[in-house]
């Protein structure tokens, strides 16, 4: 019997997220590209399922096979079995099971081929029903988020907001994107779209679709969440300003910031720290139309290769621990650790730092992230501020209903249905 395409592409990619930490955003596209539509679509449903129900089949395998260690690829395996005989209607238990069993053979666990089997039919018949030890245990068994992650949040947010918002990363969102030549697309398509009630220029489908695939092969959409289309959108370049984007890889907002401006601003540069990001920024702009943008390689925490007060317009959309996007990423959960959101809240203030030196006086910083977390957030933006007088605080330039009352703007997956951003903007006297 053979192994279905979807489901070795799934394992391989679960398997390689579990083993390297790498993010199924970036695995999928390249598994999924070898895959018909139909075993693409499933290979995505059962590898982002699986993940976001992971603590829950972990409990699961432990409940049915007790707390020993195993290996990974056949943990990977028996999660897989597990999500798709308990979350998926219309696939045959045999198959789920059957096909988990081959998997570990493939991956030359032949010994744990019984093991497989026998925890998968137990599944089948046995429906623990598992006692929590607080509402927190609750939540973490409901939604497969760690404990300490919920801890943090009903802290911070209280426990309903961190109870609504573990259930919205769970979520499907529907795909979002913006439009490159908006006329040569069919209207049939078009129709089955609808326009977002906050930002210009974003579209939504009820569902991903083979047509929507298409149109971004050819580059007449790019898929970009409503959030981060906001965050670029509230960057503003006067007549004739320079623009510098300073943590811009892979490119999706300096590619909207560029085609927005495009015959206004003089010169946009764009700019991020590794070499292969840098690279995949060049190529994201030249597919966006936008290779008129500068792109330089650099490390913003060391210093920027620019002169002091050079710039009219500075964004920095900083590395973060991602926290809004779980919804589109449901395993940063699991890569994330307590200590994190201190570290990352340092190397952000130290960007943004310098990344002010750069700003012309009259001049504009836009300082975002797609985190939900005040360290890395209002705490930077804050710390800034006091750090420095030539800056003072602006409204950033968002629909009014995402501006807070201390002046900057949020948005929540579970108020808003799209990921959680943060943004802020100064003006230096
Ligand atoms: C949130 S992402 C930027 C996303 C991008 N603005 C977009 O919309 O596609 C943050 C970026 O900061 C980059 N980065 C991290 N540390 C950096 C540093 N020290 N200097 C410059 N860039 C850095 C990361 O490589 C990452 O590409």
């Amino acid at each position: 019997m053979n192994i279905s395409p979807a489901r070795t592409a799934a394992f391989d990619v679960l398997l390689r997220i579990e083993n390297e930490k790498s993010f199924s955003s970036a695995l999928l596209p390249l598994y999924e590209e070898t895959l018909s539509a139909a075993d693409a679509a499933l290979c995505h449903e059962l590898t982002l399922g699986s993940l976001r129900r992971q603590i829950y089949l972990d409990k699961l395998i432990t409940h049915f096979a007790g707390s020993k260690k195993l290996d990974s690829a056949v943990r990977v395996a028996i999660r897989l079995g597990l999500y798709q005989l308990l979350f998926l209607d219309k696939i045959p238990d045999h198959a789920a099971i059957n096909e988990s069993v081959l998997l570990v053979k493939r991956a030359k666990k032949v010994s744990a081929k019984g093991f497989v089997n026998a925890v998968l039919r137990r599944s089948t018949r046995d429906k623990p029903n598992f006692q929590y030890t607080d509402e927190i245990d609750r939540i973490s068994q409901e939604t497969s988020h760690p404990i300490w992650l919920l801890e943090k949040w009903r802290d911070d947010f209280g426990v309903d907001e961190a109870e609504m918002i573990a259930n919205a990363n769970n979520e499907i969102p529907r795909p979002t994107f913006r439009l490159t030549p908006f006329e040569e697309i069919d209207s049939e398509i078009r129709s089955n779209w609808s326009r977002s009630d906050f930002v210009d220029g974003c579209f939504a489908a009820d569902r991903s679709s083979p047509d929507l695939r298409l149109l971004e092969e050819n580059g007449a959409i790019y898929f970009q969440d409503e959030a981060s289309q906001m965050a670029a959108r509230a960057v503003e370049i006067s007549d004739g300003g320079l623009f510098l984007d300073v943590c811009a890889a892979p490119g999706g907002k300096t590619g909207l910031i560029a085609k927005r401006f495009q015959g206004i601003m003089k010169l946009a540069v764009a700019g991020d720290l590794y070499r292969l990001r840098v690279e995949y920024l060049r190529d994201n702009c030249r597919r966006q139309a936008a290779d008129f943008v500068n792109v330089v390689q650099y490390d913003a925490i060391e210093g920027l290769p620019f002169a002091n007060d050079g710039f009219d317009a500075v964004f920095v959309d900083a590395p973060c621990s991602g926290t809004g996007t779980i919804r589109h990423h449901p395993e940063i959960r699991y890569f994330l650790e307590p200590g994190d959101f201190s570290e990352l809240s340092l190397k952000q203030l130290a960007i943004l730092k310098n990344a002010s030196k750069l700003v012309k006086r009259g001049g504009s910083l836009v300082y975002s992230t797609c985190s939900l977390e005040r360290e890395e957030n209002e705490s930077v933006a804050l710390n800034f501020l006091a750090s420095d007088p030539d800056f003072e605080l602006v409204r950033p330039a968002v629909d009014e209903r995402f501006v807070t009352g201390d002046g900057f703007a949020r948005t929540w997956p579970h108020r808003d249905g799209i990921d959680g951003f943060f943004i802020s903007a100064f003006r230096k006297k």
